[in-house]
């Protein structure tokens, strides 16, 4: 059984500060930024988020033949799933994905209604049974927190023990959210923005990260 080693909500969120990240951020927000850089910009600061999220993780240890000798090295004792939350969270489970190539990859489709800002599933296909040690939720964005909160909810449905939670922006209310329904959510985020606005949108923010990435900026009914 994995031991959880979470402590109460206040501690669990690091905002990640890296000059790289910063940096990535910053043309992130750019409302200028076209969908392919877009992209990639998302998968550079998706792994440097999983490098911070994955500190903790444990190895156990393993004997390796180098060339010239036997020596002792360590292989990671617990089973990790990325649960990329749709459309948005697709954008980031490839570079983590290549960070820890053996990792389960389970989907959550969850949008957020136009009109009431309330989550609505409409993809869900988890076992019941055999749920991963280690669950990294992969989201960019963290506004009212409702649609995390529904996936974290899902995935201790599932059976998951620890489960952290991997996003670009976030806001205080959304953290909260998260929070005040399992405070043991580990929270990793680049920048905690000041506020919602009244459509629920993060200001400053970046847009709709979904749009950007997959380019579909187009009205719909
Ligand atoms: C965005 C974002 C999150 C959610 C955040 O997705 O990627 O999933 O909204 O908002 P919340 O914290 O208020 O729930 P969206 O519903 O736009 O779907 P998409 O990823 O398909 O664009």
């Amino acid at each position: 059984m994995f031991s959880s080693s979470a402590g109460p909500a206040e501690t669990n969120v690091q905002e990640v500060h890296h000059p790289l990240i910063q940096h990535h951020l910053t043309r992130l927000r750019n409302q200028k930024t076209a969908p392919i850089e877009f992209r990639n910009l998302i998968r550079r600061v998706a792994v440097l988020l999983a490098y911070e999220a994955t500190k903790d993780l444990q190895t156990c240890p393993l004997e390796v033949e180098t060339p010239l000798v036997s020596t002792e090295g360590a292989a990671l004792k617990h089973s990790v799933g990325l649960v990329p939350i749709l459309r948005a969270g697709l954008g980031m489970v490839d570079a983590v994905l290549d960070l820890i190539p053996q990792a389960e990859v389970w989907h959550l489709g969850l949008y957020r209604d136009e009109k009431t800002a309330q989550p609505v599933e409409y993809y869900k296909k988890l076992p019941h049974s055999e749920p991963v040690d280690v669950a990294l939720v992969l989201d960019p964005m963290l506004a009212t927190g409702g649609s995390a909160t529904a996936a974290v909810s899902t995935l201790r449905e599932w059976g998951v023990p620890k489960i952290k939670l991997l996003t670009v922006i976030a806001s205080q209310e959304g953290i909260t959210e998260v929070h005040a329904h399992d405070s043991e959510v580990q929270i990793f985020v680049t920048a905690i923005d000041p506020e919602l606005n009244d459509d629920k949108f993060i200001v400053p923010g970046l847009g709709d990260a979904g749009d950007r990435i997959f380019n579909t900026f187009k009205q719909r009914d």
